[in-house]
């Protein structure tokens, strides 16, 4: 049987479509932009919205601050690396916040220290500390970020990660910045640093992963599964590279799969859908058409076995309804894979019944027609059956 999730199995929902998912090329958004997507992620239900990085341009210190002001409900969270300027600038861009996070970040892997930061293990640790306790004295709210975690040594992890929680901090994130791990090993990356780390259990872990091998979801779920409860995402998993975990995606699996993933999110899924459509309308970034949960394609059947097994029960080859994330009606698109079945069922919703004979005509002019064309649509139909009751 399956148990409700409790308030420990509760996943927190950060979205960072309008930090992370406006860094990806050709996302751009306007300051008015910005305002009316993070209205739809406040009614959605998502939990904390970053909001953007207030020093990368005085744009984003103005449309994390108007964000801040104008959002009640969500927490609202502004990006700072772990340099004083910055943190004091997120700290003042979010200071009209209801609920305002300071979310402050350096890299912790090898590669990164040798290479981007020029800096010793020892003097990131007390970057650390001290960038961390500065975030601790703007906001009671602070979240600290591995860059680069899944690429870091577990030992110099967790000393990162238990310098971040003796400093103040109160969210502790460890991404996969570049989207290398797997699952397996997210996991128990998680597992190892909370079970290593003293004090872990005082602060809440966030999973935040890039989908550079297409992983970016599975990762995310086996995170929560490691004992992350907060989740980073994006609408339409728009982000960096290949982009970031996509919060429809994430939401609708655990929402799905309860049996197996027992935890729950206070996102209103069936707003799902329209978040996605205005994002993809205000930056102009198409979504694809077989994108899971939110593409043209998700609840749209064209084979004519699974169109007439969608006639009979739409359990038969949908997992979840069409409605539930706000899509009003599943669509058998009619087309040369479509069978008997549907055809029949495109004439009714059209207002046209035929007797045998002639729904057997119609249904061979439709057939030839679709072999011809790859889309038949509505029109089509009707001009066929027109036809069809012409020259009866
Ligand atoms: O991918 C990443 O590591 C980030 C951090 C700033 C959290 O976006
Ligand atoms: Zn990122």
């Amino acid at each position: 049987m399956t148990q409700a999730p409790t308030q420990a199995d509760r996943v927190l929902i950060f979205d960072t479509t309008l930090r992370d998912g406006e860094q990806c090329p050709g996302a751009t958004m306007t300051f008015e932009d910005k305002i009316e997507i993070a209205h739809i992620l406040d009614e959605m239900g998502v939990d904390i919205i970053e909001a953007g990085f207030p020093i990368a341009s005085e744009g984003d210190f103005e449309a994390v601050s108007e964000i801040a002001r104008q959002v009640k409900r969500a927490t609202v969270a502004g990006l700072a690396r772990a340099i004083e300027g910055d943190i004091a600038r997120a700290g003042a861009a979010v200071r009209h916040a209801e609920r305002p996070r300071i979310h402050t970040f350096v890299s912790t892997s090898p590669i990164h220290l040798a290479h981007q930061m020029r800096k010793s293990e020892d003097e990131v640790v007390e970057i650390i500390g001290r960038t961390v306790a500065q975030a601790r004295g703007l906001v009671e709210d602070v979240e600290w970020s591995a860059m680069d975690a899944t690429r870091t040594p577990i030992d110099y992890l967790c000393r990162c990660v238990e310098t971040a929680i003796r400093a103040g901090a109160t969210t502790i994130n460890l991404p996969d910045t570049v989207g290398y791990a797997t699952p397996a090993e997210y996991m128990s990356m998680f597992r190892s640093v909370r079970e290593r780390v003293p004090g872990s259990d005082r602060a809440v872990f966030s999973v935040h992963c890039h989908n550079d091998l297409g992983l970016a979801v599975a990762n995310t779920l086996a995170g929560i599964e490691g004992g992350a409860r907060q989740v980073e995402c994006t609408i339409n998993g728009i982000g960096e590279r290949a982009g970031n975990a996509a919060l429809e995606e994430v939401v609708m699996a655990i929402r799905t799969r309860r049996d197996v993933l027992p935890y729950a999110t206070g996102i209103d899924t069936t707003m799902l859908t329209r978040a996605s459509k205005r994002l993809s309308a205000v930056t102009s970034f198409p979504v694809q058409y077989n994108k899971a949960i939110v593409g043209r394609n998700a609840f749209a059947h064209e084979s004519g076995i699974h169109q007439d097994g969608m006639l009979k029960n739409a359990e038969t080859y949908e997992i979840m309804t069409p409605e539930s994330v706000g899509v009003t009606k599943t669509s058998l698109v009619m087309g040369k894979h479509s069978g008997r079945a549907a055809f029949k069922d495109k004439l009714r919703e059209l207002g046209y019944s035929l007797g045998d004979n002639a729904l057997q005509d119609a249904f061979k002019r439709f057939k030839d027609l679709a072999d011809r064309k790859k889309h038949v649509y509505d029109e089509d139909i009707v001009a066929i059956v027109d036809e069809e009751i012409g020259s009866a």
